[in-house]
């Protein structure tokens, strides 16, 4: 699956690409990215990617040519969605996460907060928002979005299991996560004694499986 970003702030995704999970699945070949430069696809001297409102009014809009090159730019896969991540989409959530996951390519426009030309409508499929709050733009939202759609796709991840597991409890809304330990089993700290719960060391798996749905 391929990650398209268009963004005036590529710099944002070094990090984002460079570690954990997603660079293993890059190295893997399983994801691929490519993060575009908008201000690339200016003609003017200045790289200018925003201007003042039609209208008047406080804080400057994003130009629509610059952004229309850029998605221009990207030689479209064939099952193919353009996103634009702005605070006023439909609220993103799990079962899009799965949907996105069987695509073959998602294409993100990431809008600095103040605005983006409303022409944009024309040329993409889909607003959405990661929550009701205000971001100073949309690149953070669409590593949200990355990040919980790529974890789906089959070898992303080491354990199959897990997945199941999380899937099934997101889906029927139930335990979507319960309690877990690891060593030491007692964990001390001044006089006060913090214990692994005995039931999960009993080795009981029937009583563990029922201690887990219950918390
Ligand atoms: N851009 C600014 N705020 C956002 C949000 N909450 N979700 C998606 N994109 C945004």
């Amino acid at each position: 699956m391929k990650f398209n970003i268009l963004t005036i702030f590529p710099r944002l995704f070094d990090s984002f690409l460079q570690e954990s999970l997603i660079k293993k699945s890059i190295d893997k070949k399983l994801i691929d990215f490519n993060v575009v430069n908008i201000r690339d696809f200016t003609v003017d001297k200045h790289k200018t990617v925003d201007d003042t409102s039609y209208g008047g009014g406080p804080g400057m809009v994003m130009k629509i040519e610059p952004i229309y090159k850029a998605l221009k730019s990207i030689k479209k896969k064939k099952k193919s969605k353009i996103i634009l991540l702005t605070p006023a989409g439909k609220q993103f959530n799990q079962n899009m996460a799965q949907e996105f996951s069987k695509l073959d390519e998602l294409i993100f426009v990431c809008g600095r907060y103040e605005g983006i030309d409303a022409r944009i409508d024309n040329f993409i499929d889909e607003k959405i928002s990661i929550g009701s709050y205000v971001l100073n733009g949309g690149e953070i939202a669409a590593q949200v979005i990355i990040e919980s759609v790529f974890r789906l796709i089959p070898g992303t991840l080491g354990n199959i299991k897990s997945l199941e597991e999380e899937t099934f409890s997101i889906t029927s809304n139930t335990n979507f996560e319960y309690p877990q330990y690891t060593r030491p089993e007692v964990f001390e700290v001044g006089n006060k004694k913090h214990k692994v719960p005995k039931i999960l060391l009993s080795g009981d798996h029937k009583k563990i499986k029922e201690y887990r749905a219950s918390h």
